[in-house]
């Protein structure tokens, strides 16, 4: 079946927001978005037949529970949202043989690497978050081998809530800021995401097999210490920074050392060219100027 009709679920998320912006200079796919009044994922019941009710021929679930500390006491809310809601998309998917595309995390690996993970890489969650996503790949890779993961790390937008927007208001309220220097990772603009999931559809109806589990983030890597510099660089903020280690910022969940994603595989497969974070930094910087 040619895709036509993309339903896009977490339409108010950093991803969801800018599908919702792709959609509109991508005029070959009508796009449904949902937000969580639209369709909640912590009622799996009710999805099939919300789904029912738009006949889409595909499905893009941008929503999930991401709030990644306090999913360490939260655990039935964010496995159900993260991992059963995750395999009932895959299996509507599966019965109606439309493409599904759903979006996991750098969390599903330990964190120990020295190198690139690569999508045959093994799992060994480092925190719950980790685990309900993990959980969420293979439920739904189960039901619907067909089905399409992503993982992504480290996402910004000048939507939304992330490190970006809170470091800018940080960096404007105070003098100096300590941010974490031992943790290397590699930032997703979700504008890029959007434009890569975009193309994953456009690549299946031109007759791509699509499926399994793909990694993107910009290129590059950095540390969080440095992707603040950098941050500050570009805003034009002066705001002293320090950077301190990972146990002098304790958190709920436990964050990894490295956590670098491999992303050759999307690249070959899809032709894709994926900019570097400075590059994608400095796009975002300017749309929160204009806004
Ligand atoms: N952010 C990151 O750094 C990061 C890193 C790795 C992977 N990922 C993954 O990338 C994907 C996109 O993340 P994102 O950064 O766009 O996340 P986000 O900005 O936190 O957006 C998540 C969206 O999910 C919605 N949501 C939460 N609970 C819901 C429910 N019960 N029913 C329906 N919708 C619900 C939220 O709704 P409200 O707007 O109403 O709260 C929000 O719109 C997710 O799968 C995430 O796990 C993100």
């Amino acid at each position: 079946m040619r895709i036509q009709k993309i339903l896009v679920t977490g339409a108010n998320g950093q991803l969801g927001w800018a599908l919702s912006q792709a959609a509109k200079v991508t005029p070959n796919f009508e796009c449904i978005f949902l937000d969580r009044h639209a369709m909640d994922l912590s009622i799996p019941s009710e999805l099939e037949r919300i789904v029912e009710l738009f006949a889409p021929s595909a499905i893009i679930n941008a929503a999930a529970y991401t709030a990644v500390d306090k999913a360490e006491t939260e655990t039935k809310l964010a496995h159900t949202i993260n991992a059963e809601a995750v395999a009932v998309f895959a299996s509507i998917a599966k019965n109606k043989n439309i493409p599904f595309i759903t979006y996991s995390t750098d969390y599903v690996f330990s964190g120990n690497a020295t190198s690139p993970y690569t999508t045959d890489s093994p799992l060994a969650p480092i925190n719950f978050y980790g685990q309900t996503k993990a959980d969420g790949e293979l439920m739904a890779l189960a039901v619907n081998p067909d089905a399409i993961i992503i993982r992504t790390s480290w996402v910004f937008s000048s939507h939304g809530n992330n490190f970006v927007k809170t470091m800018i208001r940080l960096m404007k309220e105070r003098d100096s800021l300590n941010i974490v220097g031992d943790q290397k990772g590699r930032p997703t603009y979700a504008k890029d995401l959007a434009f890569a999931s975009i193309q994953v559809l456009n690549a299946i109806n031109a007759g791509a097999t699509i499926k399994g589990i793909y990694h993107y983030a910009n290129a590059g890597e950095t540390t969080w210490f440095d992707f603040a510099q950098k941050i500050k660089e570009l805003a034009g903020l002066d705001c002293q920074l320090t950077a301190i280690n990972s146990d002098q910022f304790p958190t709920p969940a436990k964050r990894p050392a490295y956590s670098v994603l491999d992303t050759q595989k999307i690249e070959k497969e899809l032709n894709l060219y994926i900019p570097h974070w400075e590059l994608a930094l400095s796009d975002c910087i300017l749309q929160l100027k204009n806004n």
